[in-house]
């Protein structure tokens, strides 16, 4: 059977598209999710590809994942769960909970979308960070709210005085949002300067808190608990975690959020879509939960090689912030396109950033030793030849 081709739009049409689109769409920057492996694999003709661009777990899930997944396909003609309840008693029974106080998502990503849905009107003003995650910009910016971003400090630091100027001065925004650690940058607000920034919030302001990479900051010294800080507060708060990330379940897409109090998870379950975590994901994310051990192991791991590949990229005098995830935001000092695209033709996949500002940096994931070995000679190599 042939299929016939659709002829592409001719500019009128693409007019016509652009004008039918909401205002806020049309404006809006794409989210930079990178090169597959395999597209790697053909364009550059590398038999390797190091994945070092989207923060995964190089070890992947536990072995009980696997056993979990083998017996689904009798069930994979039923609609899963729709409100999660193993998972949400599980995540609630180990972080203090209630399971009433959890909701789960298609990814943590997915929870950022449904947040925004859920408070944001056109002209709200959000506060978060620069450099960010995407999409604590691109989701707010999709209900029209104005973003304003607050630069990391020269060191790479929080700029935590203009955070407390941001939240105090003028009229509440609807919502902060901050990753703590930060994605891409890796810093971390301490138990200090967190209470401080939570204290300096106004009781309207819905406070996110995207703790991504949790797992991985529990091993630097002075990583708040958040969910204790909040617990003492009276005001809405949502406090975000993923399974993609110390978990290894990136493609199968389940996150979590811990809130102040049912309410909240009840105007979110309004918004996401009724199956938002698929049967597979449910079961994966909740095998993995039970197996807490493999993932410290893998977390250890990652931050020894952290640790390992910083004091390598010093001594070659490599310019980088202090991490407390899995990957380091490295300024390169000169533009970053062509170092990214050096490093893609030896099969080595890294994020160059492109806010502006930012340039200059590439986000380097922590991978195998192999990978991250690998990672340091390519670079060696074109900072070398880049020299002459
Ligand atoms: C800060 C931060 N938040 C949220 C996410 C989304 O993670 P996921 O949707 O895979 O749970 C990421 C992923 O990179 C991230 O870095």
């Amino acid at each position: 059977m042939t299929v016939a081709t659709l002829p592409p739009f001719n500019t009128a049409g693409a007019e016509l598209l652009t004008r039918l689109a909401r205002p806020e769409v049309r404006e809006l920057p794409a989210y930079n999710a990178g090169l597959s492996s395999e597209v790697v694999r053909q364009r550059y003709g590398v038999q390797h590809v190091a994945r070092l661009a989207s923060n995964e777990n190089p070890f992947g899930p536990s072995p009980a994942v696997g056993q979990a997944l083998t017996q689904l396909s009798l069930k994979a003609g039923l609609y899963p769960d729709p409100n999660c309840r193993a998972l949400r008693s599980a995540i609630a029974e180990r972080t203090g909970a209630q399971p009433d106080q959890v909701v789960v998502g298609n990814g943590s990503e997915n929870l950022l979308e449904v947040l925004c849905q859920a408070f944001l009107e056109p002209g709200d003003r959000v506060v978060t960070l620069l450099p960010s995650f995407g999409l604590h910009e691109i989701y707010p910016r999709m209900m029209g709210a104005r973003v304003q971003m607050l630069p990391v400090t020269p060191a790479l630091e929080f700029d935590v005085d203009a955070w407390v100027a941001a939240l105090t001065q003028g009229p509440a925004p609807k919502m902060a949002m901050l990753s703590n650690p930060s994605n891409p940058v890796g810093c971390m607000l301490d138990a200090a300067a967190f209470r401080r920034i939570v204290q300096a919030t106004p009781q309207e302001t819905l406070l996110v808190i995207d703790e991504a990479y949790y797992e991985y900051a529990l091993h630097t010294n002075g990583f708040p608990d958040a969910l204790a800080e909040l617990r003492a507060q009276n005001r809405p708060w949502i406090v975000l975690r993923t399974f993609s990330k110390a978990w290894g379940l990136a493609g199968l897409r389940v996150g979590y959020g811990i809130a102040s109090d049912d309410r909240l998870v009840q105007l979110l379950d309004r918004v996401r879509t009724p199956f938002n975590v698929n049967l597979a994901a449910q079961v994966a994310a909740l095998a993995a939960w039970n197996d807490p051990a493999y993932m410290e192991r893998c977390v250890s791991d990652t931050v020894v090689q952290r640790e390992w590949l910083i004091s390598q990229l010093r001594a070659m005098g490599v310019v980088m912030a202090p991490s407390a995830t899995n990957f380091v935001f490295i300024n390169l000092q000169r533009p970053n396109g062509p170092v990214a695209e050096a490093l893609l033709a030896r099969g080595v996949i890294v994020k160059p950033w492109k806010e502006v500002g930012y340039e200059s940096f590439i986000r380097v994931s922590i991978g195998s030793a192999q990978d991250n070995t690998l990672f340091l000679e390519v670079l060696q190599d074109i900072l070398r030849i880049e020299k002459l």
